[in-house]
């Protein structure tokens, strides 16, 4: 099953992202039958991300930080979003075909607007840019988090329009892949977790700060004795990275009471330590070899474009644009 999926380099990999997006990747990429594509989308960051060494670091150490989770590169292309022209030719093909309307209705445009991000064209079409990643390598299942299902119904939407507009069936439609128990991990503050909200537990922030950012979850006033509640953003990261076999515990600290939120809190700090402590281990030695995940990129982007170039030519043929 052909598989894709991206992360926007606008800052660091954070637990929503691992939780919500990248663990499926890993779990995916085990599949001897799967042919996975992962790709840094540039990009798509280029719509919020205006300085050009800053836009080139972020995403190398996104594809850093892929290969430190395990990431495989003999088993998955790994590359830059930029590095597919094909993804931009076929973006403008799908706009010909995009309502304006659908993009109007857009949740991201707007929550991006209200937060006071420029109204630019880049922003409006991101859509029509994601269709593009997905349809280009002739997609069956992206896996993401909640936040990105609008996006993948739009996706199976241009993809409709196009085969119905060159009545060829010439783009595949995808199906989301979205875990139930992450579809949307919460921040510190309880919004959804995101880089835009400054509410993240990142995965390979220093310690002392890893701490500063669990120790100002939110939490309500109840009293050490007292049962706490389950609403909370912490009860739920705390559930999100026990093991199953010691959830049965964690959960009777919560709802016995006599256990104050300082303690649940280094609880958590300590799962989130365990968990990345291999990762944060590979990725120092990453850091020291960039010419290494340079070369991965490379290779990725080779194998992704061998998987875009035939799609294209048909779809240049169905157009009738130069061959
Ligand atoms: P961010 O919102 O931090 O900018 P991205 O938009 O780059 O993150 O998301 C990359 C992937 O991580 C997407 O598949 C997205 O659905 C997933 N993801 C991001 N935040 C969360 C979250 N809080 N819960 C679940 N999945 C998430
Ligand atoms: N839009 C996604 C996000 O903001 C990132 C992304 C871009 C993506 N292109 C994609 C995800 C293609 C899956 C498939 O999180």
């Amino acid at each position: 099953m052909r598989i894709v999926s991206g992360v926007q380099p606008t800052g660091r990999l954070h637990l929503g992202n691992y939780l919500g997006a990248i663990r499926q990747f890993l779990d995916l990429q085990s599949a001897p039958a799967h042919d996975c594509f992962f790709f840094v989308a540039d990009l798509h960051a280029l719509t919020t991300i205006r300085d050009g060494a800053t836009l080139r670091s972020l995403t190398l150490e996104i594809a850093t930080d892929y290969l430190a989770l395990g990431l495989d590169p003999d088993r998955v292309a790994i590359y830059r979003q930029s590095s597919l022209p094909q993804v931009t030719e076929l973006a403008w093909m799908l706009s010909t075909v995009t309502p304006m309307g659908l993009l109007r209705r857009g949740h991201s445009y707007k929550d991006k607007i209200a937060r006071g991000l420029e109204p630019t064209h880049g922003l409006f079409a991101y859509p029509v840019l994601m269709a593009a990643d997905i349809l280009i390598v002739g997609a069956e299942r992206v896996p993401v988090g909640r936040d990105q299902a609008q996006h993948l119904e739009m996706t199976r939407d241009l993809a409709t329009a196009f085969n119905q507009v060159h009545d060829e069936p010439l783009l595949r439609l995808p199906e989301p892949m979205i875990l139930p128990d992450a579809a949307l991990v919460p921040g510190i503050d309880g919004r959804k977790m995101s880089k835009s909200h400054g509410n993240v537990i990142e995965l390979f922030a220093p310690e002392a700060d890893l701490r500063r950012s669990v120790m100002s979850i939110v939490t309500d006033s109840t009293p050490l004795e007292d049962p706490k509640s389950a609403r909370g953003p912490l009860y739920a990261l705390l559930k999100l990275l026990t093991p199953p076999e010691e959830w049965a515990e964690s959960r009777r600290l919560f709802t016995t009471g006599g256990q104050g939120y300082g303690a649940l809190k280094t609880r958590l700090l300590g799962l989130v330590l365990d968990t990345f402590r291999p990762a944060r281990q590979r990725r120092e030695e990453l850091l020291r070899d960039v010419g290494f995940v340079e070369s991965v990129l490379n290779a990725g982007s080779e194998r992704a474009a061998t998987a875009a170039a035939p799609l294209m030519a048909e779809c240049r043929r169905a157009c009738g644009l130069a061959g």
